[in-house]
């Protein structure tokens, strides 16, 4: 068999550092509060944490608005901090990947200040300028363009107007990405998860925004010039790819990205139709069951799978796919069963691994999130597409804040969070009843429950977790709340019987009869598979 990479056999955490742990007490947590995780990290299992942007940035979008790619936000502290947490991470073997932004920068970069300068400027061709603007929208809502009235022309911002992107069909641009890569990587970065990376070749004249048709010329040049030349640099973009286009990417003879992510599965409840997330849709199991199969053997043996369910960007994923009132614990334990057990590389969000759910903020003015309070200003206020109640809805659910509330640590104020200073966005309520002090010395809790998969990911049946032969049993599907999946790896097998809903369900018996139960997320196995259960059999 081939040698994995690391990261083939590794949890990837990810870090949101505003809201993970504030050392300083300012209401914004920082590296120092990061360090100060670490061991809590490693004893969980994970080998990589990937940190949402903490270079220099006016944060209109938390650090996705980039104003200095090679220094850090005095808000999370200095290059030394950052030095140590690399080096304390390595100490426990944990890699750190770095999060580029490099479709678009803030447009506080000098670069862009440069420009608008001078249309002379050579930074000028760094950005997309049009003398008129066109009816493009923005992705947070109202016109892709914005004026600039210093050169009598319009910039291109596919994010915020504060995130100008950047024109990668100049080859000067591409050089500067490459030695951005190469700095972080030279420290000792284990590569980079790479932000909207679909997006960075466009013909917006013809309305291509996403995956244009230079887009794997430039990667495949990224690579030859920076990744290549680092051991196993893991390069993870975001994307929202097919099967195919993924393959496009990822498969290594591309030598372009070593994995994307897919959010199919994690934006069942977005309205196809519509306003996306803001106009939610219930989750259908048939769909999820599809999608997960689809992807477990579409990149069998060709690429590498990526498996998530929750990001700084999408609601928790108790609240949206499973129960946050009752079956909270269940639910969260069987969101677990179903990712831990699927092949490929798990990305596990903070607060994932205690079973958070959403705070249900329902005050417009607790939100933060600029795509949250753009679109209320577009679909509410000028469109008035929405109401103002619809809309409170979509943001209970998908507002991208209800994943960045601080992290709950323990039972002390604001949770451990900090020290009591307020925080920069509310805390969650729900902190008094999940969090780690809770969790961690009880052997029924979630987080002991995720520390138990990730150990199984890594003990010997690790093959057949993180890379068996996928093969749905549809026979014993008897509703469409029931999974059912097996999975083979030289001859040790293990099968997964999954209730996805909390209904009942008559089961057939011979799928545990006589077997040895892995894990599952009750005390013993019953007749019926009760709400949310999730069993893991071998054979
Ligand atoms: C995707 C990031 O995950 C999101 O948080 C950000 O707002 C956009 N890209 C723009 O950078």
């Amino acid at each position: 068999m081939k040698k994995r990479a690391w990261w083939q056999e590794s949890v990837i955490y990810q870090i949101y550092p505003r809201s993970f742990m504030d050392s300083n007490n300012d209401g914004n947590g920082d590296i120092q509060g990061i360090i100060s995780k670490l061991d809590y990290l490693a004893d969980l299992g994970v080998n990589g944490i990937w940190l949402s942007p903490i270079y220099v940035s006016p944060m209109k979008d938390n650090g996705y608005d980039v104003a200095d790619y090679f220094d850090i936000n005095p808000m999370f502290g200095t290059m030394a901090d950052f030095d140590e947490l690399l080096a304390e991470a390595k100490k426990r073997n944990i890699k750190i990947l770095m999060d580029l932004v490099c479709n678009h920068t803030s447009t506080e970069h000098i670069w862009f200040k440069e420009a608008i300068k001078d249309k002379n400027s050579k930074y000028h061709d760094f950005y997309i300028f049009k003398d008129k603007p066109d009816d493009k929208k923005s992705s947070f809502g109202g016109s892709a363009w914005c004026y600039v009235p210093s050169l009598n022309e319009y910039y291109y911002h596919y994010f915020d107007e504060s995130q100008a992107d950047l024109n990668w069909a100049n080859p000067e641009l591409r050089k500067e990405v490459a030695s951005i890569c190469k700095f972080w990587l030279d420290k000792g970065c284990g590569g980079f998860r790479l932000d909207a990376i679909e997006l960075i070749s466009k013909d917006l004249e013809n309305n291509v925004f996403a995956n244009g048709p230079h887009v794997h010329e430039y990667l495949h040049e990224l690579n030859q010039n920076a990744f290549s030349l680092y051991d196993e640099a893991l390069t993870v973009g975001e994307g929202w790819p097919t099967i195919d286009i993924c393959l496009d990417y990822t498969r290594p003879e591309r030598e372009e990205l070593s994995l994307i992510f897919e959010f199919q599965t994690a934006t069942l409840d977005w309205n196809p139709k519509g306003f996306g997330k803001y106009q939610p849709v219930e989750v259908n199991h048939t769909s999820l069951k599809d999608i997960v199969t689809n992807w477990q053997t579409g990149l069998k043996d060709k690429s590498w799978n990526v498996v998530f369910l929750e990001n700084h960007d999408l609601g928790r994923s108790v609240t949206r796919y499973g129960n946050d009132g009752e079956y909270k614990v269940e639910s969260a334990k069987m969101l677990a069963t179903l990712m831990m057990s699927l092949n490929g590389t798990i990305f596990l969000y903070q607060g994932q691994e205690l079973g958070m759910i959403n705070p249900y903020f329902k005050d417009l003015d607790l939100y933060d999130d600029v795509d949250s309070k753009t679109m209320y200003k577009d679909v509410v206020q000028t469109m008035k597409a929405m109401s103002h109640d619809e809309f409170m809805h979509g943001l209970l659910m998908n507002s991208r804040d209800n994943a960045r509330t601080p992290m709950h640590w323990d039972n002390s104020v604001n949770s451990g969070f900090n020290k009591g200073n307020k925080t920069w966005l509310a805390m969650n309520s729900h902190a008094k009843d999940i969090n780690v002090e809770n969790q961690i010395n009880d052997e029924d809790s979630v987080l002991s429950y995720y520390k138990k998969l990730i150990g199984l990911r890594k003990s010997n049946l690790k093959d057949v977790f993180i890379d068996g032969y996928f093969e749905r049993l549809t026979n014993y599907e008897t509703t469409d709340d029931l999974f059912v999946y097996k999975k083979t790896y030289n001859g040790e097998v293990i099968t997964m019987i999954i209730n996805l809903g909390q209904n009942e369900i008559d089961y057939d018996l011979s799928l545990v009869k006589d077997k040895e139960v892995i894990i599952s997320n009750y005390k013993d196995i019953d007749k019926k598979l009760r709400a949310y259960e999730a069993i893991i059999v071998r054979g």
